[in-house]
C-alpha cells in the first residue's frame, strides 16, 4: 500500500476548537471519567500549601511568560517540520534517522511517515487470527467471529522473540465503540448478540510473526495464537488472591476471575511474558446496590454508573448481584505467548488501580522492579519490587515473581523552581513491605485491593495522570509520561507537576539512588514540559524551541538501541493529529524532538515497539471516532479498504531506502 494513500478529509466537525478527544471517545473509553469529580479527595499537600509565592516562581522558571500558563491554544492546520529536522543519513538503516515531518490538522484522514519510510498495516479488526477463524464481515458480525478475530482498539503492542525472525505479538484490545461497530449509540439498545460480539471484541490477542525481508508478516490461523476476552478464565495470585473482598458467589474462593478488560498498555518482561494494565473498569459495572462496607472504597474508583449493558449477558457486572465483582478487575494481568495454553493470571501483589501498564527491570542484586502509573488525574505513580530473585534459565521460577514483593507509592519534592529546572528529589514510600502491611488498619489484602486509599495515608504525590512508565536500558533512568490535568488549580501546582490547568502533559525522569532501583530514593527532572514550543511554559530539555516540533498529551513512552525516548500521544489539543515522537536524551540532540508519525482523524497513536531500531509498530486506536460518525457516514476510512469502515489495526513502518 502507498504511504499516503488516502488525502481525504473527514467531513465532520472535530471536537473541540482546540482539538482532543471527542465525547464519543470518553464516553466509550472510560465513561465520561473527565466529568466528574477527580475521586482523590485525600488532603496530601500540595507545593502550592506549602511554599507562597508559588505563581512567581513559576514565572521565574518559564523565563517570564504568563504565570500557571494555560499552554499556547494554537490551532493552525499544519506546522512546519522542526527546523533542521532529524538527523537523516541516507545510508542509515536505521529508524531513528528521519527528518521530521510537520503536523497535520486534526480533521486530516491519513497516516503520515518521514521521507524515504513506508508502512502498512499488520493486523486490523476482525483479522481471522484463530485456526478456523472466519473472514472478516462488518455487515454480519457474530461473537462466535470475534472471539476468534483480532480484537477492536489494539493498544499496547509487545513482541516476545522466539528467534532472530519470528515473534509472538501481544496486543491490547482497550475497549469497543458501539457506535462504529453497529451503529448503536444506546447501551440499552443492543441486542444480545452485540453485547456478546463487544465483550469478545475487549481483551488480548497473541499473533505469530515473522520477518520477510524488511516486512514482518502475521501468521494468521497459527496454532501459536490465542485470544483473551472478558470472559476468559484468569487466575488470581498474590497476597489478596482469596481474600473476602475478591469471592464472588460464583468463584467462592476468590481465585479465578473471569475476564480481562479497558487493556491499555503494558510491557514485556525479561522471562519472555507480558503485562498487561487493567485500566478504566468502573465503566464496566451496572451500579445498582453498593455494599454499605465498600462505598468510600467504590467512590474512591469512580463506580458509579450503569456501566456497557453487559449485565444483561452477564449478571456479575451488577453490582447488586455481585458485589465483589468490581475488585477483580484494575489488576496487571501476565500471559505466556509461548505456551497458548496456559493459565493467565492476575497479580494482586502489584496493587489495584487503574493500571496504564508495568515495566519490568532486573536490578544489580536481582530483584524485578516494576514501574507503574494510575491514569486518573492527580492520581500516583508505583513501584513493584520482588521478594525473589531472577534465575538465569529458571523460567518456571521467574514466572513468580510478580506474585509476591514490596509495593510503593511515589512522593516528588522539588528543589525550587529558582534553578530554572523542574527537578528534586523522591522517595518510594512502602504500601506493602516483607509481606506485611505498612498502613495502619489496612490489611494486606485491603491495601492491596484499595491501593488508593492506602497511599492517600501515606501522603503520596498526586500527579497530572500517570500514563506509561517505563526503563531506559541504555542509562538505567526511569521515564513517566504524565498526560494532562486540566483541573490542576494554581494552589495545585507543585514542581513535579508545574502547570496549572495542565492542558498539554509532561514526562518525569527518575533516576535511582546510586542507580539502585529497589532503593526508596531517587532524583527525578522533567526532561519535557509539552506543548507549542513559542509556548514559554513548555521545555525541551534544555534544547533550542525554534527547532523542534510541538506536541501534546504524552501517553506512551518507549526506547531505540540507543536509548532514544520515543513518545505516543493521545488526544492532542493543539488541533492536531496524534502521532509518534523521538527525543534523544544525551548528545548535542539532546531534548530536540521530532515527530515521527502522524495517525489519521480520530485515532489515537499506541505503542510504541521499536524492533531491532528497523521497524516501529505503532497500534491506531479508534481511527474515526468523531462525534457524529456512524458505519453511514464514517469519519475515517483507515485502512482505507473497499468497505470503507475504520478498521483499528497495527501498522508497521520501516525504512525502504
Ligand atoms: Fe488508556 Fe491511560 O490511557
Ligand atoms: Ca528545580
Ligand atoms: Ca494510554
Amino acid at each position: 500500500m502507498p504511504a499516503n494513500v488516502s488525502r481525504i478529509r473527514s467531513m465532520l466537525p472535530i471536537a473541540g476548537a482546540g482539538g482532543g478527544r471527542a465525547s464519543m471517545t470518553c464516553r466509550h473509553r472510560c465513561s465520561n471519567q473527565c466529568d466528574q469529580a477527580p475521586p482523590n479527595t485525600s488532603n496530601n499537600p500540595y507545593f502550592g500549601d506549602i511554599v507562597a509565592a508559588g505563581a512567581s516562581r513559576r514565572t521565574v522558571l518559564l523565563g517570564g511568560g504568563a504565570a500557571f500558563a494555560v499552554a499556547g491554544s494554537s490551532v493552525a492546520a499544519a506546522e512546519p517540520a522542526a527546523a533542521g529536522g532529524g538527523r537523516p543519513s541516507k545510508r542509515s538503516k536505521y529508524v531513528y534517522d528521519f527528518s521530521s515531518i510537520p503536523a497535520r490538522s486534526a480533521d486530516c484522514d491519513q497516516v503520515d511517515v518521514p521521507r524515504g519510510f513506508r508502512w502498512e498495516p499488520l493486523l486490523r479488526w476482525g483479522d481471522p487470527i484463530l485456526p478456523g477463524a472466519p473472514r472478516f464481515d462488518f455487515e454480519h458480525q457474530t461473537a462466535r467471529a470475534q472471539e476468534r478475530q483480532f480484537g477492536y482498539n489494539c493498544d499496547y503492542v509487545g513482541l516476545v522473540r522466539t528467534g532472530r525472525r519470528t515473534g509472538l505479538l501481544s496486543v491490547n484490545h482497550e475497549y469497543t465503540n458501539e457506535d462504529l461497530m453497529f451503529g448503536v449509540t444506546d447501551y440499552a439498545k443492543l441486542s444480545d448478540e452485540q453485547l456478546r460480539i463487544a465483550m469478545a471484541a475487549h481483551g488480548l490477542s497473541v499473533v505469530e510473526v515473522r520477518k520477510d525481508g524488511k516486512r514482518w508478516r502475521a501468521r494468521l490461523g497459527s496454532r501459536h495464537n490465542r485470544r483473551y476476552t472478558a470472559s476468559t478464565p484468569f487466575r488470581l495470585d498474590g497476597p489478596a488472591a482469596g481474600d473476602p473482598l475478591v469471592r464472588t458467589s460464583a468463584d467462592p474462593k476468590g481465585r479465578t476471575a473471569l475476564g480481562t478488560f479497558n487493556n491499555c498498555s503494558g510491557g514485556t518482561t525479561p522471562w519472555g511474558t507480558t503485562l498487561h494494565g487493567e485500566e478504566n473498569i468502573h465503566g464496566y459495572f451496572n451500579v445498582t446496590s453498593v455494599p454499605e462496607d465498600q462505598q468510600q472504597a467504590y467512590e474512591r474508583y469512580g463506580f458509579s454508573g450503569t456501566g456497557r449493558g453487559w449485565e444483561r449477558v452477564d449478571p456479575r457486572f451488577d453490582t447488586g448481584q455481585e458485589p465483589n465483582e468490581p475488585n477483580r478487575h484494575g489488576w496487571i494481568v501476565e500471559i505466556d505467548p509461548t505456551d497458548p495454553r496456559s493459565t493467565p493470571r492476575k497479580h494482586t501483589a502489584m496493587g489495584r488501580f487503574k493500571h496504564e501498564g508495568a515495566n519490568v527491570i532486573i536490578d544489580e542484586g536481582g530483584h524485578a522492579v516494576a514501574y507503574m502509573g494510575d491514569d486518573e488525574k492527580f492520581e500516583y505513580m508505583y513501584k513493584f519490587v520482588s521478594r525473589d530473585k531472577y534465575r538465569k534459565r529458571d523460567r518456571q521460577h521467574n514466572l513468580t515473581l510478580l506474585s509476591e514483593g514490596d509495593l510503593y507509592v511515589a512522593k516528588f519534592t522539588g528543589d525550587g523552581f529558582e534553578d530554572g529546572v523542574s527537578d528534586g528529589t523522591g522517595q518510594w514510600l512502602a504500601l506493602v513491605k516483607d509481606g506485611a502491611s505498612m498502613v495502619a488498619d489496612m490489611t494486606v489484602a485491603e491495601v492491596l485491593v484499595n491501593v488508593r486509599t492506602a497511599a492517600d495515608r501515606l501522603g503520596a504525590t498526586k500527579m497530572d495522570r500517570p500514563e506509561d512508565v517505563d526503563i531506559n536500558p541504555v542509562n538505567g533512568r526511569v521515564y513517566g509520561a504524565l498526560t494532562n490535568n486540566d483541573e490542576r488549580s494554581p494552589s495545585q501546582i507543585d514542581e513535579a507537576n508545574p502547570r496549572a490547568l495542565n492542558k498539554h502533559g509532561q514526562i518525569i525522569e527518575i533516576t535511582p539512588h546510586k542507580g539502585d532501583h529497589t532503593s526508596t530514593r531517587c532524583t527525578w527532572k522533567l526532561v519535557l514540559i509539552a506543548g507549542d514550543p513559542d509556548d514559554p511554559a513548555t521545555y525541551f530539555n534544555g534544547y533550542d524551541k525554534s527547532e523542534v516540533t510541538s506536541i501534546s498529551c504524552p501517553d506512551n513512552v518507549a526506547f531505540d538501541g540507543r536509548g532514544d525516548l520515543w513518545i505516543s500521544t493521545d488526544g492532542n489539543k493543539l488541533g492536531h493529529n496524534d502521532g509518534f515522537f523521538l527525543m534523544p536524551l544525551k548528545g548535542r540532540d539532546k531534548g530536540k524532538l521530532q515527530r515521527f508519525l502522524n495517525v489519521p482523524t480520530g485515532a489515537e497513536a499506541c505503542g510504541p515497539l521499536i524492533v531491532d531500531d528497523a521497524t516501529v509498530f505503532c497500534a491506531v486506536q479508534h481511527p474515526g471516532e468523531i462525534d457524529g460518525a456512524t458505519p453511514e457516514n464514517p469519519a475515517s476510512q483507515f485502512p482505507y479498504e473497499r468497505n470503507r469502515q475504520p478498521r483499528p489495526s497495527v501498522i508497521q513502518v520501516w525504512k525502504e531506502r
